[in-house]
């Protein structure tokens, strides 16, 4: 299959562009496209074989559900079995934008979407191309992050043709996405709502909004958190796997040591080393530096192109420091535990 690419422009994509990319949602196909979070990889969700096809391009494991994107809040709620209180007021606060809303699935929505669970992760994005998609093709998208299954994200189109090129119909290229981190995916089905994947809309952003909300146990919550709802872990299926690693061994410490970047170049590895702010005058030489800034949402921005560059410049490990522990960079911290390999809420 070759893979079609169509640039459009991220704030006001053009017509033409659009329509043909819905036109091969309407037919089956497969299309990545830009959101505000990271690239899509977008299928009809009512068609049971075009989101069979996501799993199969991204060798993504079955038991893995996939988030439904839809134009509005309205046609949101229309694919939800049973749509909480709650539910309204996290969607009239964040929607469009980066929070994925988990309620009970209807009989309507492909059991392949769901992977087969009783539950649907519902979301209405804001980036203009994801959101003229969705409307011109009049479907809901399926869409799982645009890159193969225990790969980085993609924050570039660039990034998306690395793992799909051949592998899809068409990328609707918008240039680099704006926020870089995942969704905030959050459980409604169970009260308190809960957090199964952390991301740009903190635990205090919708606490300000619902009141209590809990961590999943793998996101810090305490073991009574995770207990006070029957199924336990398994509501959050994606968060078992290793996920969102660079193919470099990459460590992460607390703070920057320059010292120890020193010690493994000196011992002849190929070092990289991702600084919080400054770090050029105590790098050492032979060392590739990337320097990330203090602010989360800054940071959150660049974080995957970060690691997809240095994990493309052959090196032997990744030195990260930390960002520190707060609402703010929870979700980063999270994603950073997890390229390391260590299941997150356990560094
Ligand atoms: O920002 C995002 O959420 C991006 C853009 C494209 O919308 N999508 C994304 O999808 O990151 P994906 O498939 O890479 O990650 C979705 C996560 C997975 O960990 C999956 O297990 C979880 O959300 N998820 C999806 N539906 C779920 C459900 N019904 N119950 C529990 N977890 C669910
Ligand atoms: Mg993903």
């Amino acid at each position: 299959m070759k893979t079609e690419r169509i640039t459009v422009d991220a704030v006001h994509p053009d017509a033409a562009g659009i329509a043909r990319a819905a036109d091969v949602i309407r037919r089956g196909g497969l299309v990545a496209f830009p959101t505000e979070t990271v690239y899509g990889l977008g299928g009809d969700a009512l068609d049971a074989a075009a989101v069979l096809r996501i799993f199969e391009a991204k060798g993504r494991p079955s038991g893995n559900p996939i988030i439904v994107h839809s134009a509005d809040a309205d046609a949101a709620r229309a694919l939800a079995g049973e749509w909480p209180r709650v539910a309204d007021r996290l969607a009239d606060h964040f929607w469009p934008g980066p929070l994925t809303l988990v309620v009970w699935k209807p009989a309507t929505i492909p059991d392949a979407v769901t992977a087969g669970g009783p539950t649907v992760g519902l979301r209405v994005p804001s980036h203009a191309v994801a959101a003229a998609l969705l409307r011109e093709s009049g479907r809901p998208i399926a869409a799982p992050s645009a890159n193969r299954a225990m790969h980085l994200s993609p924050t570039l189109p660039e990034h998306v043709l690395k793992d799909l090129d051949g592998r899809i119909d068409l990328l609707l290229d918008g240039g680099p996405t704006m926020g870089g981190i995942e969704s905030t995916v959050v459980d409604v089905t169970v009260t308190p709502p809960q957090v199964l994947r952390p991301g740009p809309v903190s635990r205090a952003m919708l606490e300000d909004v619902i009141g209590r909300v809990e961590l999943h146990r793998r996101h810090g919550g305490s073991d009574a958190d995770a207990l006070s709802s029957a199924a336990g872990a398994n509501r959050a299926p994606g968060m078992t796997e290793r996920h969102y690693a660079p193919q470099t061994p990459l460590v992460c410490v607390e703070q920057d040591d320059a010292a120890m970047v020193g010690g493994l170049a000196s011992a002849g590895r190929r070092v990289g080393w991702l600084a919080l702010g400054a770090a050029r005058h105590s790098c050492p030489a032979g060392a590739s530096l990337i320097e990330m800034p203090a602010d989360a949402g800054e940071y959150g921005r660049r974080l995957y192109a970060a690691l997809h560059a240095l994990d493309s410049a052959g090196l032997d490990v990744i030195v990260v420091a930390m960002p520190p522990e707060s609402d703010a960079f929870h979700a980063i911290r999270d994603r950073l535990r997890r390229a390391a390999g260590s299941p997150s809420g356990h560094p």
